[in-house]
C-alpha cells in the first residue's frame, strides 16, 4: 500500500488492486492519456473525435472528457476563474487516471490554459502516460469561426473571463505534439498524433 502524493491526508491507504494489470492484459494496449489543449474553437473536440474513430478503427479502447460535457456533469458546480478551472482540470486529471488504470486511451479536450495545471495534471497521470497536444489556432481565427458565438458575447461584455479576451492562455512552450491548425486538416492533426502514438508503440 502507498500513500496518494496529492492528498494531504495522511490516514488514505491505496491499496494495490490486483484487477488493473490483468485489464490492461485483457485489452492489449498500452494506456494513454492525449491531453488537448487549446483555446475555445480552436478544433479540440472535433480532433477529439475523429481521433477516437480512427483508434476505434484499430481495435483500441478509448474514452473521452470534453470540458463542455464534463462543466454539465462531474464539474457542473465549477466557473471560469483561475481556481475554478484549476479545479476542473484536477477533478478531470484524476478521472482520466481512474480510466488510465483500466487500461483505456483517454482523449482529454480542455482549454487548460496554465502552464501550472497542465503540469499538474502529468504529475497526477504520470510522464510515460502523458501526451500534450497544442491545438494551435491563431485568436483571429478561433474569434472569427466562433460556432457557439461565445466570443461576440465576451467581446460584448456578456461573459467574463473568457479565455484570449479577458483571461490569459499560456502557450505550451515543449508539447509532446503541435498542431497548426491553420496549415493541417482535421485528418492530418490525426495522423499526426497516431504517429506519435505508433512511435510509441500502441500494444502492451
Ligand atoms: S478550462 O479552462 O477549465 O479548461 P473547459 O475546456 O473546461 O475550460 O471549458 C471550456 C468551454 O466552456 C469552452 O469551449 C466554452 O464553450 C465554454 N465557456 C463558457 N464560458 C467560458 C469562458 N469564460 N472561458 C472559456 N470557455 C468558456
Amino acid at each position: 500500500m502507498s500513500y496518494f502524493p496529492n492528498s494531504q491526508n495522511q490516514n488514505l491507504h491505496a491499496f494495490a488492486f490486483s484487477h488493473l494489470q490483468a485489464e490492461h492484459t485483457r485489452m492489449k494496449q498500452k494506456p494513454l492519456v492525449i491531453w488537448m489543449t487549446g483555446i475555445s474553437a480552436s478544433g479540440k473536440s472535433t480532433i477529439a473525435d475523429a481521433l477516437e474513430v480512427a483508434l476505434h478503427a484499430q481495435g483500441l479502447f478509448t474514452c473521452i472528457l470534453d470540458g463542455d460535457s464534463v462543466r454539465g456533469g462531474l464539474c457542473r458546480d465549477l466557473g471560469f476563474t483561475e481556481g475554478d478551472r484549476d479545479e476542473n482540470i484536477r477533478r478531470v486529471a484524476e478521472v482520466a487516471r481512474l480510466m488510465l488504470d483500466t487500461g483505456l486511451i483517454v482523449i482529454v479536450a480542455l482549454i487548460s490554459p496554465s502552464s501550472a495545471s497542465r503540469h499538474y495534471a502529468r504529475s497526477i497521470i504520470g510522464n510515460e502516460h502523458f501526451v500534450e497536444v497544442h491545438v494551435d489556432a491563431p485568436l483571429e481565427t478561433a474569434e472569427q469561426r466562433d460556432p457557439k458565438g461565445l466570443y461576440k458575447k465576451a467581446r460584448s461584455g456578456l461573459i467574463k473571463h473568457f479565455t484570449g479576451i479577458d483571461s490569459h492562455y499560456d502557450v505550451p512552450i515543449f508539447p509532446e505534439v503541435h498542431l497548426n491548425t491553420q496549415a493541417l486538416s482535421v485528418e492530418q492533426s490525426v495522423v499526426t498524433i497516431l504517429e506519435w502514438i505508433a512511435q510509441r508503440g500502441t500494444q502492451t
